[in-house]
C-alpha cells in the first residue's frame, strides 16, 4: 500500500532546473568547456560538487580542491541571484494540485531535494507548508543516485521505503529511489528517463488515484508502457 510521496524539487515542482543549467554553462563557457544541455542532464540531482567534477571531466581539467571550492562558490552565486526573483508562475503546471489532492487522500508528503538552496526556494514561494517532512542537500552527505536523502524522509515520515513513491526529473534521482526500495514516476522525457517505472511529462499529466493504481510489479518488468 501506498503511504507516502516524496518530491524532488527541482524540476518537479519549481522550474529551477533551467537556471541550474545556465549557471553552470556561464561557468564552463568561462573555462572553455563545451557543455551542451545533453550533458546537462547528467548534472541533474546530483550534489554541486558532483556536478563540477561532471563539467571538469568534459574538459579533461584537473584542479586542486580550493580551486573546485571558488568555482562551485561562483556557479551557486549566479544561481542564487538567479532564485532570489522567482515567482509562484515558477511552480511547474499541476504541481500544487496534485500536492494537495494527495494530502486529501491521507497520504504523507515530503521533499527530498539535492540541493543546499531548497529551504530559499520553498521560503520565496511559501509553499513549506505543504510538506510533513522536508530534507535537503544540507543534511546529507551522499549525492543521488544514492538512496540517503530518501530514505532519511521515509524514516522521517515513519514509513518503510516500499510504500513511497517517489517523484524525480533525474535519472540519479529515479536510481536514488530504485536504490533505496520506492517507486518512481519520472517527470520529463520517457525517451530520457527510461529507468523510471512510469513516465508522465508532468505532475498536470497524472492524477494521485492513477499513481495509486499502478501495478509497479507490473511496470517493473514491463517497461514499455505508452
Ligand atoms: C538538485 C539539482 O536538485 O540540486 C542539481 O537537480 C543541483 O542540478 C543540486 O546540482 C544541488 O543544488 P544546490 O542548490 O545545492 O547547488
Ligand atoms: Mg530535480
Amino acid at each position: 500500500m501506498i503511504e507516502g510521496f516524496i518530491f524532488d524539487l527541482d524540476g518537479v515542482i519549481v522550474d529551477t532546473a533551467k537556471y541550474h543549467f545556465l549557471a553552470w554553462k556561464r561557468l564552463a563557457n568561462e573555462l572553455g568547456i563545451p557543455f551542451t544541455r545533453e550533458d546537462n542532464e547528467r548534472l541533474k540531482g546530483v550534489s554541486r560538487m558532483r556536478s563540477l567534477d561532471i563539467i571538469l571531466k568534459l574538459g579533461g581539467h584537473q584542479i586542486s580542491e580550493n580551486e573546485k571550492e571558488v568555482l562551485a562558490k561562483r556557479k551557486n552565486i549566479w544561481y542564487v541571484d538567479a532564485i532570489s526573483k522567482i515567482t509562484p508562475a515558477e511552480i511547474l503546471p499541476g504541481a500544487l494540485p496534485f500536492i494537495e489532492q494527495a494530502r486529501e487522500r491521507g497520504i504523507k508528503i515530503a521533499l527530498g531535494s539535492a540541493s543546499k538552496n531548497a529551504i530559499t526556494i520553498l521560503d520565496r514561494l511559501a509553499i513549506d507548508t505543504l510538506f510533513d517532512v522536508i530534507i535537503s542537500g544540507n543534511e546529507v552527505t551522499q549525492a543521488k543516485p544514492d538512496p540517503e536523502v530518501f530514505l532519511k524522509v521515509a524514516e522521517a515520515l515513519g514509513l518503510p521505503p516500499k510504500t513511497c513513491v517517489v517523484f524525480e526529473d533525474a535519472l540519479a534521482g529515479i536510481e536514488a529511489a530504485h536504490n533505496g526500495g520506492m517507486k518512481c514516476i519520472g517527470i520529463g522525457n520517457k525517451e530520457i528517463l527510461g529507468n523510471a517505472d512510469f513516465v508522465v511529462e508532468g505532475l498536470n499529466a497524472i492524477s494521485v488515484d492513477e499513481v495509486l493504481a499502478l501495478d509497479y510489479n507490473k511496470i517493473n518488468t514491463n517497461k514499455n508502457l505508452d
